[in-house]
C-alpha cells in the first residue's frame, strides 16, 4: 500500500470517549483530520458540541453524542444509537478517565476508589462489550485504550502525586487490552493501549490541585521536569500521530501492545 495512504481514515467511522477536552480533543481532531467520520462522546455535551465544531471548521466530519460511560443506561441507548444510524464502528478510543484527590493508600475512601474504577476501568470495558460486536460483524475494528504510565511504574517523590485507584485502574487497562488482543486478533479485531507520560494542557488532577498545597505543586512539576529525558512535559498534540497510527492500516500487524507515550520516563 502506498505509505500515504497508510494513515488515511477515509469511510471509517470512530468513536472517542471523554472527547470534550485535553487528550480526547486533540484524538479526535487528528481522527477527523485524516477523513474518518468522528463521533465526539463526552458526559460534558457542551464540550463534546464544541470539539464536533472544531473538527468541522477543519473540514472533518464530526458529530457528538452524550455519553457517560459509567452509566449503563447511557452507554445501551448510545451504541443501540450507533448502531441504527451508522452500523458499524471502526475505531474506538477509550480515552475518558478521571483522578481523585492526592491521597496515600490509607487515606482513600471507598466511595473515590469505586468512582474512579466505575470509569476509568468499568467504562473501558463497557465501550468495548458493545463496540466489539459490531466490529465482528465487519470483520475488522482497532480498539485504543488509554492507559498511563502510572500503571506501568510506581512514582512517589514525597508526597501524593498519584493515587491508587488511579494507578490500579491504568494497569488494570493493560490487562483488559492484552486480553482482549489475544481473544480477538483472529476476528480482525486490534486492541492496543497507549500509555502516556505526563502531558500537560488538560483538565485531569483538577480535583487533586484543588487540595494540594501551593508547595505540593511546585515541588511535584520540578520533579517531572527533573525526571523526564526530554526535559519537558508532553502536550496533547504530540500524541495525534500516535493513535492515528494505530487506528489505521499503518499498524495493520500490531496488537496487544501498551506503548509508553512520556519523553523517555520509563526507559530512565
Ligand atoms: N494528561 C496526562 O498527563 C495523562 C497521562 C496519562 C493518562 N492520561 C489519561 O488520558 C485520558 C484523558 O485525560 P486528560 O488528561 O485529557 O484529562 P481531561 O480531564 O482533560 O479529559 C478527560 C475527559 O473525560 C471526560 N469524562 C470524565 N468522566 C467521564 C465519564 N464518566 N464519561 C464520559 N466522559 C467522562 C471529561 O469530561 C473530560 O472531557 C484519561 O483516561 C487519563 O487518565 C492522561
Amino acid at each position: 500500500m502506498n505509505a500515504d495512504k497508510m494513515f488515511r481514515l477515509d469511510g471509517k467511522i470512530a468513536v472517542v470517549t471523554g472527547a470534550a477536552s485535553g487528550l480526547g480533543r486533540a484524538f479526535a481532531l487528528g481522527l477527523a483530520d485524516q477523513g474518518a467520520l468522528m463521533i465526539c462522546t463526552d458526559r460534558n455535551e457542551e464540550g463534546a458540541d464544541e470539539t464536533a465544531s472544531l473538527a468541522k471548521q477543519r473540514q472533518g466530519k464530526a458529530e457528538a453524542a452524550r455519553l457517560d460511560v459509567g452509566n449503563e443506561r447511557e452507554q445501551t441507548d448510545f451504541w443501540n444509537d450507533l448502531a441504527e444510524r451508522h452500523g458499524r464502528v471502526d475505531v474506538l478510543v477509550n480515552n475518558a478517565g478521571i483522578s481523585t484527590g492526592p491521597q496515600r493508600l490509607h487515606e482513600l475512601s471507598i466511595e473515590d476508589w469505586d468512582r474512579l474504577m466505575a470509569i476509568n476501568l468499568r467504562g473501558s470495558f463497557l465501550c468495548m462489550r458493545a463496540a466489539i460486536p459490531l466490529m465482528l460483524a465487519a470483520g475488522s475494528g482497532s480498539i485504543i485504550n488509554i492507559s498511563s504510565i502510572a500503571g506501568l511504574t510506581g512514582y512517589y517523590p514525597g508526597f501524593a502525586r498519584l493515587c491508587v485507584n488511579y494507578s490500579a485502574s491504568k494497569a488494570a487497562i493493560a490487562g483488559l487490552t492484552r486480553q482482549a488482543a489475544a481473544e480477538y486478533g483472529r476476528d480482525g479485531i486490534r486492541i492496543n493501549a497507549i500509555a502516556p507520560g505526563w502531558h500537560g494542557g488538560t483538565n485531569l488532577g483538577a480535583e487533586r490541585r484543588a487540595q494540594a498545597t501551593p508547595e505540593m505543586i511546585r515541588r511535584s512539576e520540578e520533579a517531572i521536569h527533573a525526571r523526564v529525558p526530554m526535559g519537558r512535559r508532553g502536550v496533547p498534540d504530540d500524541l495525534v500521530g500516535l493513535v492515528v497510527y494505530l487506528a489505521g492500516d499503518a499498524s495493520s500487524y500490531v496488537t496487544g501492545q501498551v506503548i509508553a507515550h512520556d519523553g523517555g520516563w520509563m526507559s530512565s
